[in-house]
């Protein structure tokens, strides 16, 4: 029996874990990005998809943010919704940011890279919002199992994951590929309620087998913005 070795593969290069950021304590030390207008955009629209979310759910009263970032989607759901009971789950110069720019809500800082302590939190929450979050994780079954328990019947779970097609960051990179991940939710209870498209649009890959469910005008969505609820 042969030992098959894999020739001229540079594999530091190859995997390079520089850009690997769920260790890093340094995340969000630098802001500047926040400020180009190209971001600022995209969170207006994620924020209205989340507001298009809270009408269609008006008894949206908790709601919980995991990988929050320093909180620039929460500000502008807040502008619409100030009574919302926000709470927000990051690192620490995330809070800091925060902090400084006077924003609404409550920020606990936490490490999610291989679980999900509950400590601080309410025991149920009507709305988790997970963007472009889970794929930067050791550990997405956690982090679903404890969104599960901090959940109820009537809770919204919106989760924005990226198309591998704009070439993010990833742990587990085939888990997110649109059916995979949905399979992924519905053995953690929770099932496709609905998806919204992107407002940007990937390079145009063909579509591969592990996006069957996938309408041919959403493969190239930057984004993937999906509804999940409990499904027993
Ligand atoms: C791609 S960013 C998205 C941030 C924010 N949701 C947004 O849309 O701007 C991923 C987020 O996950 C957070 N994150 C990554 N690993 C984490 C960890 N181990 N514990 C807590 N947060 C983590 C990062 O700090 C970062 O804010």
């Amino acid at each position: 029996m042969g030992l098959f070795r894999i020739q001229h593969c540079d594999f530091e290069q190859k995997f390079s874990m520089e850009n690997f950021d769920t260790e890093h304590e340094n995340e969000w030390e630098h802001t500047g990005r926040l400020q180009e207008v190209a971001w600022q955009e995209r969170y207006e629209y994620e924020a209205s998809l989340v507001v298009a979310t809270i009408v269609a759910n008006p008894h949206i009263k908790n709601v919980l943010e995991i990988g929050s970032g320093p909180g620039i989607l929460s500000q502008k759901i807040l502008e619409k919704y100030p009574e919302l009971n926000y709470h927000l789950v990051d690192k620490p110069f995330a809070k800091k940011y925060f902090e400084e720019h006077d924003s609404k809500g409550t920020f606990f800082v936490k490490d999610l890279s291989n679980g999900f302590d509950k400590d601080g939190l309410l025991d149920s929450y009507d709305l988790v919002i997970s963007n472009d979050f889970l794929e930067h994780v050791y550990n997405p079954h956690a982090i679903i199992k404890t969104v599960y328990e901090l959940t109820h019947k009537e809770s919204v779970f919106f989760i924005s994951n990226p198309n591998w097609r704009m070439a993010h960051q990833y742990v587990y990179r085939g888990l997110f590929d649109f059916d995979n991940f949905i399979y992924l939710l519905y053995t953690h209870n929770f099932k496709l309620e609905g998806y919204y498209g992107s407002n940007l649009k990937t390079p145009a890959y063909p579509r591969i087998s592990s996006e069957s469910l996938l309408p041919d005008e959403n493969l190239t969505d930057w984004n993937h913005y999906m509804i999940f609820k409990h499904r027993i």
